[in-house]
């Protein structure tokens, strides 16, 4: 068992950074509820425990609180923002309401130079502050180590019994010098290793899949999506033949898609994939349907419809895989206005229905994102799998207003072709959370050599966001945006005409649909 950090939330919308800043420094670290009981943490054997931020006052009557037995228990605990607060309420200091609300940008100074959270760092730092209520006096055997502008209490210690409290947020990316404060208490401060490494985690996890598959069989809907991709790679390792991928083309991939997972699975890895082209049943079903909500309804269930039908072809197998991420199994804390629950509902969208008889095996189910990209990695997938933009189950049927049919969806292929091509070239794909091209059902007028052409517009997409409930439209070099435009509109027939689309989300969204 790894050596492990156990984190307990009280419904922070940085709860997730924190264990993902924990595992950047190779420690392991797992998000458990704020009440769960100082016994079951034990279970886990954590060489530490930090408790998140969070919305709430100390003091209210309805405020999440932890065992406190997690006190007693002999492990060090770094308390951050709530967190901080909330040790001082317990351990008999004082928490009031602050006279105005300390958010932003803010300077720390540290008094005490040999407290170990501050070892290696400057006496003066950069931090980022989020909170209303503020500590009034220390608990017995605390003292401040560092002051802010607004606090003198913006980090205390109690060394003696290894509790730590920071004010501000080290966790996030506005306190630069953040990840070292981090570091210093899950190396420093609570003795751990560096044992949590993708390399280490493909043998745990083949072993685990061993352990519980045994010499059955498994099958996995694969997307080409970096989830079920990383998931492929890692159940071939571990078992072979034993798993059986099935890939539906559903006749609203992009260019390539279908031979990129088929020349990466099928002939590299040389995995078993049953290829389902299903496009025919999928387009004849689109026909004449305009309302975006229906076309997701029908695209999602004549999806079930075809993977069932592919699963009794592919022989008997008492698994499912999937590639379910740790954000969608963390318990979420039913705390008012905690983004971290909505960002989970929204994602957790379509799915297989729950009467599939099958086990799951999830081998992916305790790693952030970014560990499934570093697992790939280190799987030997290559780039163009790993890094791929985010794209929608329903595929080209969200990004083709109006009705879906197979000349659209030609001519959207070819125009988004150009956009990734033009993207990739010039080294934007892969900073930008998406681009892509979007087909607008209206015909306007234009010219091409003495001809007057009545034609398709194309919409350019283009958004940078940490996790899709925000974005911002990319300012995009006017050079690139020509280049994307004339190309589209020289070599995809059917268009005449290129907007960018200049609207941030909210008020927008991300896709057209
Ligand atoms: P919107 O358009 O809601 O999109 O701003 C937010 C993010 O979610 C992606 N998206 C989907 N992803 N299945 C998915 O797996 C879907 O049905 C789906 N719809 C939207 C979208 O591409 C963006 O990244």
């Amino acid at each position: 068992m790894n050596e492990q950090i156990a984190i307990l939330d009280f419904g922070s919308q940085y709860t997730q950074v924190i264990a993902r800043r924990i595992r950047e420094c190779n420690v392991y670290s797992v998000i458990l509820r704020y009440d769960t009981p100082a016994a079951e943490i034990a279970k886990l054997n954590p060489k530490g425990i930090i408790l998140s931020g969070g919305p709430s006052s100390v003091y209210a009557s309805d405020a999440p609180l932890p065992d406190k037995r997690i006190f007693g228990m002999g492990v060090p605990i770094l308390g951050v923002c709530f967190g901080i607060q909330l040790m001082a309420h317990y351990l008999g200091g004082k928490v009031e309401k602050g006279l105005k609300r300390e958010y932003g940008k803010g300077n720390l100074s540290v008094q005490d130079p040999s407290c170990p959270l501050f070892e290696g760092l400057p006496e003066n730092l950069q931090i980022w502050n989020s909170h209303g209520d503020k500590i009034t006096k220390l608990p017995k055997g605390f003292k401040a180590v560092a002051v802010s502008d607004n606090s003198p209490f913006a980090a205390i210690e109690d060394r003696s019994k290894h509790f730590y409290g920071l004010q501000f947020h080290p966790e996030v990316v506005h306190t630069p010098r953040g990840k070292e404060l981090i570091s210093n208490f899950v190396h420093a401060i609570c003795g751990c290793g560096k044992d949590w490494t993708m390399a280490n985690y493909v043998d745990q996890a083949v072993e685990a899949i061993r352990a519980q598959v045994g010499t059955e069989r498994v099958i996995l809907g694969l997307s080409g999506g970096v989830d079920s991709s990383v998931a492929a790679a890692l159940l071939h390792k571990a078992i072979g033949d034993q798993l059986t991928c099935i890939f539906v083309n559903n006749g609203l991939l992009r260019a390539r898609e279908a031979d990129i997972v088929q020349e990466v699975f099928g002939r590299h890895f040389k995995i078993k994939l049953q290829y389902e082209d299903s496009t025919r049943i999928f387009l004849s079903r689109l026909k004449g349907i305009l309302d975006p909500e229906r076309k997701r309804k029908i695209i999602g269930k004549t999806f079930i419809e075809v993977f069932q039908d592919a699963t009794k072809r592919a022989g008997k197998a008492k698994f499912l895989a999937q590639g379910t991420l740790y954000p969608d199994v963390i318990e979420s804390v039913p705390i008012g206005g905690n983004p971290a629950a909505m960002i989970k509902s929204h994602h957790n969208v379509g799915g297989l229905p729950k009467n599939m008889k099958f086990k799951l095996v999830e081998p992916l189910k305790c790693l952030f994102k970014d560990e499934v990209r570093q697992l790939g990695a280190e799987l030997g997938l290559p780039k163009e799998i790993i890094h791929r933009q985010p794209f929608p189950g329903p595929g080209l049927a969200v990004r083709i207003l109006g009705e879906v049919n197979r000349g659209r969806c030609a001519i959207l292929r070819n125009a988004d072709a150009i956009v990734v091509e033009e993207m990739k070239s010039t080294g934007w794909y892969y900073k930008v959370w998406q681009s892509f091209a979007v087909l607008l059902p209206i015909r306007s007028v234009g010219v091409m050599g003495d001809e007057r052409t009545y034609e398709y517009t194309i919409a350019l997409r283009v958004v940078e966001s940490q996790d899709g409930m925000t974005a911002d439209w990319v300012k995009l070099p006017y050079e690139i945006l020509e280049r994307i435009s004339s190309r589209i509109i020289n070599e995809v027939t059917g268009v005449n005409r290129v907007c960018f689309d200049i609207s941030s989300k909210p008020p927008a969204t991300i896709e057209w649909e």
